[in-house]
Order: structure tokens, then sequence, then C-alpha cells
């Protein structure tokens, strides 16, 4: 571990995120520990799945999204945790339920019930989508008595982290207006742009990206998957080839990630 970094416990994120980095995280916080910083910034947070694996921090962490679901699920769980145990004692576990979430919008929500929703639909829906109900026929999908042990842990381990709500740009030169910071960046993978909402990212902004972290003060990671377009587009920084397995059981289906570091 390098100087200035204080070990946390490492939890688990609450929910299924597309996208989570479950099988690299392990790998990438390993990288993370490797480099001195004062600052540990992620500009495409998501569900944290790196972010809350990491087995040390530095004082100051960042994190950003620019979902507002995701943002507002973190702003309270960070700071009215007893009231959001609260709303959740209420939330059946049912298809109708899961119906009924998903056809209110989420401006017509107090902060509390968006984050309600938002978690109970991330949980209760097929594969980490909030499309349909998906049924286990071993264990619920939701069960608060298991989850809160879980929420609990990220409650505390979110003390002191400022979180935004930028766009990844906006945050990126913000918090590289001085030296020591360490950016793990995990944009959406390239040729799956829309994935998390229409003009949200643009292909173009892959462009963008490499741009700012080029002229980065920092340290940055990025993770991607492999495609030529990205190896060439990443050409000037360092990139390794990283072979996993994603699924359960039988159904694992063969992937290659790359991990880009620069600085
Ligand atoms: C691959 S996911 C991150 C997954 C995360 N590492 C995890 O383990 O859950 C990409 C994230 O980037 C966010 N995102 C997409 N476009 C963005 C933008 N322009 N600025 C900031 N965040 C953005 C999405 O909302 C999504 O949460």
């Amino acid at each position: 571990m390098k100087e200035g970094l204080i070990e946390v416990r490492p939890v688990q994120p609450v929910a299924p995120w597309l996208g989570g980095k479950r099988a690299l995280s392990r790998r990438i916080a390993s990288r993370i520990s490797q480099i001195p910083h004062t600052r540990y910034v992620e500009p495409f947070i998501g569900m944290g799945g790196v972010f809350f694996r990491r087995p040390e921090k530095p004082k100051l962490e960042v994190i950003n999204d620019v979902n507002r679901d995701v943002v507002t699920l973190f702003r309270i769980l960070q700071r009215h945790y007893q009231q959001f145990l609260d709303v959740l004692k209420f939330q059946l576990y049912s298809r109708a339920d899961f119906e009924r979430l998903r056809a209110t919008p989420a401006d017509q929500l107090t902060d509390l019930e968006r984050a309600a929703r938002f978690l109970y639909l991330q949980k209760t829906g097929f594969g980490g989508r909030n499309q349909h109900f998906g049924v286990e026929y071993e264990r619920p999908r939701w069960s608060l008595s298991k989850l809160e042990p879980m929420l609990e842990a990220v409650h505390e381990r979110l003390d002191n982290v400022l979180i935004e709500c930028l766009d990844f740009g906006a945050c990126i030169e913000r918090y590289d207006s001085r030296p020591g910071a360490m950016f793990y960046c995990d944009p959406p993978y390239w040729g799956h742009t829309d994935d998390y909402g229409k003009d949200i990212f643009a292909p173009d902004d892959f462009v963008r990206l490499r741009d700012l972290l080029a002229g980065l003060n920092g340290h940055f990671i990025l993770s991607l998957n492999d495609r030529p377009e990205v190896r060439d587009l990443f050409a000037e920084f360092t990139i390794e080839e990283v072979s996993l397995h994603y699924g359960a059981g039988g159904g694992q289906r063969p992937a290659r990630e790359l991990i880009i570091t620069g600085q």
C-alpha cells in the first residue's frame, strides 16, 4: 500500500448494474493501490463495483455519475440512512409492486422514494435491468433482512465521500485542477453507448475522454471492452489485455477487456 492511503474494509455494492466491474475489480483495485494519490475520483461510478471493493482510500474521494437515480441513491444512503430503512420496510415483494414502481415517473417522487424505487427495481428486475420482474426459485430477490447489513456497510463507507452528478468531462476537469488525483474511468462499452440512456454518452465522447486523459495532471486507469477501435484510439497509453468469464455456471461467456493506464 502506498504512503498516505488509509486501510478500509471492502464492501459489496448494494445492487447489480449493467457493466458492473465485479470480475475485474480485484485486479483494478490492486493497480490503484500501487499508484500514489491524495484524491480518488470515479467519474462513471454506477453501483461502484471497484470503488467499494478497494481496501484503502486517500484523504478525499469523489464519486460521480450523470444518472440521477444512481446519485440520489448514494446521497440518501449517505445522509438519510435511517429514514431510508423506514421507507424500505413498507416495500412489498411482488410483481404488482414492481410494475407499479416501474410505471411511476421518478420526478413525481421525493428523493427518499426515488432512491427506494431505484434500489427495488435494480434488485428485483431480471438481470439487473428493470424491464421485467425476475424470479429466482431458491431465494427471494428482495429481502430487507439480507439487504440491511449491506446498506449499512455502504452507508458507513460513504462517510465523507463527495458525491457529484456531472458530465464526466466537467468532473475530470474539476478534480484534476491540482496534482495528486487518481481517476478510475469505467465508461459505457465501445459499441454500447446507449446502454445507460439516449444522448448520455455519444461515440465521440470516447475522443473527448482520450483528450482529457492525455492532458491530465494526475494518474488514470481506464477499463473498456477489447475492440480494435479502442486499441487505436488509446494507442498512446499502456494497454493490457485481460481475459475474463461473465455469467454463472455452465453458461459462462469468455470476454476480453482492456486496462489502459497513463502517467
Ligand atoms: C460501465 S458503467 C459503470 C459501472 C461501474 N464501474 C460499476 O461497477 O457499477 C458506466 C456508467 O457511466 C455513466 N455515464 C454514462 N455517460 C456518462 C456521462 N456523460 N457522464 C458521467 N457518467 C456517465 C452511466 O450512468 C453508468 O453508470
